[in-house]
C-alpha cells in the first residue's frame, strides 16, 4: 500500500523519483563506502560505542580510540562493571567525558532491563542514559533495520541542499521538518545503509564548502545544485557566543619530583579527570606578588602552608594554554610553586594526590592537563 502522507510530493518528488534516488545513493555507497571497524559486522554494541564517540569527533580520530575501547571492554556486561578510571583513561583526549560515564550507566541499564542485550525498539533505546534521537536512530537502523533517519549534521546539510529547505538547522524545532522528509525518503529495506550513505556523502562529497560537486552521485536530484543555490544551504543562524575565562593553574611540586593533583568534581567541567589545582580570576586582577598569587588557592582549599616563606613561586616562565569547550574558552596561565619537601598528606584536601612525575600517569587526565604538562615537558 502506498503511504497516504506524502511530504515528498510537495517538493515535486513522486514515488518513482524517490525509489530511483535510494537506488542511486545505495549503489554509490556499495561501491565507495569507507571501511570502518564498526561496519565490519552488525554488532549493536560496536555500533553504539562508535556512534557515541563520533558525536563530537572526526572518524579518523575515533578509529584508534574505538579499537582500544573494544579490545579492553569487549561487550556490554564488561562495560557495566568497568572501573571508572579505566573508562576515563580509554576516553582520554576525546573530550565530553560525560559521554563515557553515560555509556557505563546505560550498560548497567541494559543488563538490568534487557538481560545484557541491546534493546531493539526506539522507545527502549531512547530510555537509555546518553541515547537521544540521533543515537537511537543510528543504532536502531544500523543494527536492527528500523526505518529511522539518523539526523546528524551531514544529513541536515545534504537534505537541506537536496530540497532547498529554508528551515534553520540551529533550531531544534526545524528537526521535525527534516525528520518528516527523511522518514519518507529512507530506504525501508536498508535503512542503516541509507543513513550511512547520506553521512558518507555529506562527509566526503557534499561537504560544507563543496557546493557543486560534479562527482556527486545524486546531483540530478539536488535542487540546490540544479538551481545553483547551494551556497544558501543549509540555513544556520549564528550560535551562542562563547565566553572567555581566565584561570591560573598551579604546578605545585616538591624537590623529589612529586606533583600535586586534584580531581575535578561532578559540578565542574572535565569531571573525574585529574589536573593541577586551578583558580579562576578576573583578568584585571592578575596579581604579581607571591602572596597575591597563592592566597586565593590557599584560602579556597585551606592550605595555609602555602604561605610559608620556604615556598618559591615562579610566575613568569610559562605561557598560557587555551582550551575550548562548546560555549566557553579557558585561558589557563601556568605558574610553578616549589615546596621544599613533600607536605604531609593531611595538609592537602581530601582526595587530592601527590603524583610522582617520574612515573607514567596512573590517573586519567584531560587534554587541557596534557597541554599544561607539555609546557613543562613533564611528558
Ligand atoms: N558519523 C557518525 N556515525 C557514522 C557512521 N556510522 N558512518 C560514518 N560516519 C559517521
Amino acid at each position: 500500500m502506498e503511504e497516504t502522507t506524502n511530504i515528498l510530493s510537495r517538493y515535486g518528488w513522486d514515488s518513482k523519483k524517490a525509489e530511483q534516488f535510494r537506488s542511486d545513493l545505495l549503489a554509490w555507497y556499495d561501491a565507495n563506502k569507507r571501511d570502518l571497524p564498526w561496519r565490519r559486522d552488525n554488532n549493536p554494541y560496536y555500533i553504539w560505542i562508535s556512534e557515541i564517540m563520533l558525536q563530537q569527533t572526526q572518524v579518523a580520530t575515533v578509529i584508534p580510540y574505538f579499537e582500544r575501547f573494544i579490545a579492553e571492554i569487549p561487550d556490554i556486561k564488561t562495560l557495566a562493571q568497568v572501573d571508572e578510571q579505566v573508562l576515563l583513561q580509554l576516553w582520554q583526549g576525546l573530550g565530553y567525558y560525560s559521554r563515557a560515564r553515560n555509556l557505563k550507566i546505560a550498560a548497567q541499564q541494559i543488563v538490568e532491563r534487557h538481560n545484557g542485550q541491546m534493546p531493539q525498539t526506539m522507545p527502549e533505546l531512547l530510555a537509555l542514559k546518553g541515547i537521544g534521537p540521533y543515537t537511537a536512530a543510528a543504532v536502531g537502523s544500523m543494527a536492527f533495520n528500523l526505518p529511522e533517519p539518523a539526523i546528524d549534521g551531514n544529513l541536515l546539510r545534504v537534505t537541506a541542499r537536496l530540497f532547498e529547505l529554508d528551515a534553520d538547522i540551529a533550531k531544534a524545532s526545524s528537526r521535525k521538518q527534516f525528520a518528516a522528509i527523511l522518514t519518507e525518503l529512507i530506504d525501508k529495506e536498508r535503512p542503516g545503509d541509507f543513513n550511512q550513505a547520506m553521512m558518507d556523502l555529506g562527509a566526503t562529497i557534499m561537504t560544507p564548502t563543496n557546493y557543486y560537486p560534479e562527482n556527486s552521485p545524486v546531483k540530478a536530484y539536488d535542487a540546490s545544485f540544479i538551481n545553483e543555490t547551494a551556497e544558501q544551504y543549509p540555513v544556520k543562524s549564528k550560535k551562542i557566543k562563547q565566553t572567555h575565562h581566565h584561570l591560573i593553574a598551579y604546578y605545585i611540586h616538591d624537590t623529589e619530583g612529586n606533583v600535586l593533583y586534584r580531581q575535578h568534581l561532578d559540578d565542574e567541567l572535565l569531571t573525574g579527570l585529574w589536573h593541577f589545582p586551578m583558580i579562576e580570576y578576573e583578568i584585571e586582577h592578575l596579581a604579581a606578588t607571591k602572596k597575591e598569587l597563592l592566597e586565593p588557592l590557599a584560602e579556597r582549599y585551606r592550605m595555609n602552608w602555602l604561605s610559608d616563606d620556604t615556598i618559591q613561586v615562579n610566575a613568569t616562565v610559562f605561557s598560557s594554554v587555551k582550551h575550548v569547550f562548546s560555549h566557553r574558552v579557558w585561558h589557563v596561565q601556568l605558574i610553578t610553586v616549589t615546596v621544599p619537601n613533600k607536605v604531609s598528606p593531611r595538609d592537602i584536601p581530601q582526595k587530592w594526590q601527590w603524583v610522582s612525575s617520574r612515573t607514567e600517569h596512573t590517573v586519567p587526565i584531560s587534554t587541557l592537563q596534557k597541554k599544561l604538562e607539555q609546557l613543562l615537558m613533564l611528558e
